[in-house]
């Protein structure tokens, strides 16, 4: 098989076996499910920063060694730990986030007024959107991506099913029961927070315990990933508070004044980190531009991370002291700017450098990605409007609400959507469920997000009942978006794939180009000559069932320095002997 920059790295894995020890080597089977990643090789030697001339050239020396002595074949298997928390991400968005947000909308439509709607219903939809939507998928994306960035296995995950069940546990019990007056169970809130603490320190302890045990040179994403934790972290103790007022004063409802910087802090923290670690280390190649501009990236960080706390604190104490109300609006500027900042570290408008031009695959995330930033600066621009407008003035509420509808919508569900569509395909090896429908998900999900920003900001500067239609009708064109995205991702996490080999009549004699999974399964008497010849890995069902499927008498037998004739002879042997 010649190798070329479109060679598909399963075809060629497929045909050659001996190939895999070479990609183990560099470390680009890590995904792609049993039969390896569905990816062009030159797409792949620039992701994971590869020399593609120095790999092709270690590949070819494999395949003209034919494998030789004992060259190790790694077995490859489907990780499929994220899957859970993307399909429950899935079912709250589509349950209690969308569909209850597009009813809440409606509703007030209808009313044409944004106070008709209890505020704990909006509480309920918010906290079950940032913790169950966003963050269950950041998790899922987390506990897959984090190790196979830093070379390194995923430590402890035997306690990620517990993680996932405190936090679904959490999740429901807080969004069913916050807004219901029933007193008796008002414990079961405080309850629901302290099932979400367990659950995220278990999930920051297996990423921290994770990114600690790898050996690799930390690379400028790193600092990314530990602050999104600490942010995650203290964003679930704030949390914790939170419910511990609804319970003590038996309220439904969190103060305003708290609950909207909590929000605020949750996302540009934990969120905005995790989503600028991930795409430091991946845009560059999916988008084929140069890698970041350190300094500006960094900038980013520092900027970020020492101004999240002063908007927190000045907005949760900005209707009491004028002083703090000063520094809730100054504050917005350093902010802004660390965007931008990363905006141009990331060089996410930039040409492509062209590398990859040759290179057939796939690029329909791409846009998805690119306009994320497009609704990133939407958001910055909203942001520095804010302290011009009246404080806790309806109009500046209007804003506020398309302020966290453009980063919530526009930025951080379109970058969940474009990494989606791109990642969990490349984790199974295959492509995506349906293009089409990926597409009509980004044309639909930005109108909606369009119609619902403008809108609400019309609302707020004149209020006609024409602004609060579009507004009402935005939140299901969002809802049919999210489905349609739900229904494609969904599809694709089910389909699984074996490793693909031709239907072979019955054997009547076994000869070089054989394969050995077909002799063991037609006559499993001839398992214990392998064995007895030295192939240990027969004896494992899924070795014969994965490799056992691609390799032929001749290549196992180079493998493991067999002789050919005399090991064809014995089972051929063995195959007349019963008939
Ligand atoms: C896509 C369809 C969505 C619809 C129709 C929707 C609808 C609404 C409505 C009507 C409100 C109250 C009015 C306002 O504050 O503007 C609201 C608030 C909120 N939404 Fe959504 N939403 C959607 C998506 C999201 C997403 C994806 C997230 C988070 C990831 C989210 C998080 C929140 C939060 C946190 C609040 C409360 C904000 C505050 O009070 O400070 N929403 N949403």
């Amino acid at each position: 098989m010649e190798i070329n920059r479109n060679t598909i790295i399963k075809d060629l894995i497929e045909s050659h076996p001996e190939t895999l020890a070479v990609f183990k080597k560099y470390n680009l089977v890590i995904a792609g499910g049993v039969r390896g990643p569905n990816e062009p090789i030159a797409f792949f030697a620039k992701a994971h920063e590869v020399n593609y001339d120095i790999l092709v050239q270690e590949l070819n020396e494999a395949i003209a060694k034919g494998g030789g002595e004992a060259v190790e074949i790694p077995t490859l298997e489907e990780d499929k730990i994220y899957e859970k928390f993307v399909k429950t991400a899935i079912i709250l968005t589509l349950t209690v986030g969308v569909t209850f947000g597009a009813i809440i909308l409606s509703y007030i439509a209808v009313k044409l007024n944004f106070n008709s709607i209890y505020y704990s219903f909006i509480q309920a939809h918010g906290h079950a959107q940032i913790f169950g939507w966003v963050g269950l998928c950041i998790m899922g994306f987390a506990l897959y991506i984090i190790p196979r960035v830093k070379n390194t296995e995923l430590r402890h995950r035997n306690l990620t099913n517990i993680c996932y069940g405190f936090i679904i546990s959490g999740l429901v019990l807080r969004t069913i029961l916050q807004p219901a007056p029933h007193h008796a169970f008002r414990f079961l809130v405080l309850i629901s927070a302290i099932c979400e603490i367990v659950a995220i320190c278990l999930f920051a302890f297996i990423i921290l315990q994770t990114i600690f045990a790898s050996k690799e040179k930390p690379g400028i994403f790193d600092k990314f990933f530990k602050a999104g934790i600490i942010w995650l972290l203290i964003s679930t103790l704030i949390n914790f508070g939170m419910t511990l007022h609804l319970y003590k004063h038996d309220v439904l409802e969190i103060p305003k004044f708290i609950f909207s910087p909590f929000v605020h802090l949750y996302l540009f923290g934990f969120v905005f980190m995790f989503i600028f670690a991930i795409n430091i280390r991946t845009v560059f190649a999916f988008l084929d531009i140069k890698p970041v501009r350190e300094k500006a990236v960094n900038l980013t960080f520092w900027v970020l991370n020492i101004s999240i706390p002063i908007y927190f604190i000045a907005h949760v104490l900005a209707h009491r002291s004028i002083i703090a109300l000063r520094f809730s609006q100054g504050i917005v500027f350093p902010i802004a700017f660390a965007l931008f900042s990363f905006i141009y570290g990331l060089r996410i408008f930039e040409r492509s450098t062209k590398e990859l031009q040759d290179v057939v695959m796939d690029r329909s995330y791409a846009k998805t990605i690119r306009t994320a930033y497009l609704w990133l600066i939407v958001t910055a621009v909203i942001l520095l409007i804010m302290p011009f407008l009246g404080y806790d003035s309806d109009i500046q509420h209007r804003f506020h609400g398309s302020l966290n509808h453009a980063v919530t919508v526009g930025f951080i569900t379109m970058m969940i959507i474009g990494y989606a569509s791109k990642m969990i395909p490349t984790f199974k090896g295959i492509d995506m469920y349906s293009l089409r429908l990926s597409n009509m998900t980004f044309i639909l999900l930005n109108t909606g997000c369009f119609l619902r920003v403008f809108s609400q900001i019309l609302v707020g500067i004149n209020g006609k009942p024409l602004f609060y239609a579009v507004m009402g009708a935005s939140g299901w064109i969002e809802l049919a978006a999210l489905s349609i995205f739900g229904y494609n991702l969904w599809k694709t996490m089910n389909i699984t794939q074996e490793v693909k080999s031709p239907a072979v009549g019955k054997l009547t004699e076994i000869t070089k180009d054989t394969k050995v999974f077909d002799i063991v399964e037609q006559y499993p008497e001839t398992l214990q000559v392998f064995l007895d010849f030295g192939f240990s890995q027969m004896a494992n069902p899924v070795m014969r069932k994965t490799m056992g499927k691609v390799a032929s008498v001749e290549m196992a037998t180079k493998m493991h320095n067999v002789d050919i004739e005399k090991f064809l002879h014995v089972l051929n042997d063995k195959i007349n002997s019963k008939k």
